[in-house]
């Protein structure tokens, strides 16, 4: 059986988190697949605490197993849930598109493992310096923010330069994907795109549907004029905003005309004209599962792969 350091750091049976997910990894999702042996975690979005501390009782009441809160640190209120956090001790934290550096030894102090999303060689280094108790590389295949580093050339590099246990992210659903972060030197991977389409996810199955039909080419990455580049399905959302910027619109209406895009795409399923995120690895994704599902096929069939591997050693 799989079994790396990221199982003993949380306390999970397989390597695999699911990535938190701002709208739509939920109790519902999260709880399913820490049942299942992954480690869940709730995407506090852009939500208000009160949003967020339910989440945390709600998936607490449909599991006993260990979960996450993903802190987006453009939030307008990351100073409150980050005391929620500690206020409802939650054990794994992590953080995706910004920085909070100074943060972690309170982190440290109070027991809360804390795991930065980063997208680059230096933030991994700084980031373990502060404390961070492992990393998550993030390529530029990902869903959502990213950088500009593809997984492939990213993971091994922060592999090579921490010495705290890094998850790979970033163009991963299955069991290929799995066994080739471990080959990187990642102890584990974190995925997005392949939870979406599962079938405990909240997300509207219009949105569902587009990363199921969705090819190799099916995404772009958007916004960096906004100075927060995404990742997302390409559609008449994305055709109009690249237009607008082209007409040269000021960043004050680019981000007007991107406002709530997110919830419009994501929940209400409005395909054209909301924020579909999703990574490169949408156009691999061919049916909606349950998250155990998704979860043991992945860890089978890098077992296998892993095994088979010394088919191409010669004597
Ligand atoms: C719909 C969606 C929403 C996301 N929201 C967040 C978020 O709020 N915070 C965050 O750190 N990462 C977010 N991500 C990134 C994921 O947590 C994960 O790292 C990424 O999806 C991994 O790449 P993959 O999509 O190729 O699996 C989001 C990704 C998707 C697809």
């Amino acid at each position: 059986m799989l079994d790396t350091a990221i199982c003993d750091l949380f306390e999970i049976r397989h390597p695999i988190l699911q990535g938190g997910m701002a709208h739509i990894s939920t109790a519902e999702l999260v709880s399913a697949v820490s049942n299942s042996g992954g480690l869940g975690i709730i995407g506090a979005g852009f939500y208000e605490p009160e949003w967020v501390r339910e989440q945390i009782r709600l998936t607490r009441s449909l599991t006993d197993k260990p979960f996450g809160v993903n802190i987006h640190l453009a939030s307008p209120y990351v100073r409150q849930i980050t005391q929620l956090v500690f206020d409802e001790k939650v054990s794994i934290v992590t953080t995706g598109a910004g920085n909070l550096e100074s943060e972690i030894p309170r982190f440290n102090k109070a027991g809360i493992k804390l795991i930065p999303v980063i997208n680059s060689v230096d933030a991994a280094r700084r980031l373990e310096n502060a404390g961070a108790d492992a990393i998550i590389a993030e390529g530029m295949e990902a869903g959502g923010h990213v950088g500009e580093t593809t997984t492939m050339s990213l993971v091994p590099q922060v592999a090579d330069c921490v010495k705290i246990p890094v998850i790979a992210a970033g163009g991963i659903c299955d069991g290929r994907g799995l066994a080739a972060a471990l080959a990187l030197g990642a102890q584990g991977i974190q995925m997005g795109t392949r939870f979406v389409c599962s079938e405990e996810c909240i997300a509207s199955i219009k949105y569902k549907q587009k990363i199921l039909e969705a090819n190799d080419h099916s995404t772009i990455v958007t916004r960096q004029i906004l100075g927060m580049p995404q990742r997302s399905l390409r559609n008449n959302l994305t055709d109009t905003f690249q237009a607008l910027e082209k007409a040269g619109a000021t960043k004050e209406e680019l981000a007007l005309f991107d406002k709530s895009r997110m919830y419009l795409g994501l929940i209400e399923g409005n395909i054209d004209d909301g924020a579909l995120l999703a990574g490169q690895i949408a156009g691999m994704i061919k049916e909606i599962k349950p998250a155990r599902k998704i979860i043991s096929d992945i860890v089978e069939e890098a077992e296998i792969i892993i095994n088979s591997l010394n088919k191409f050693l010669k004597e």
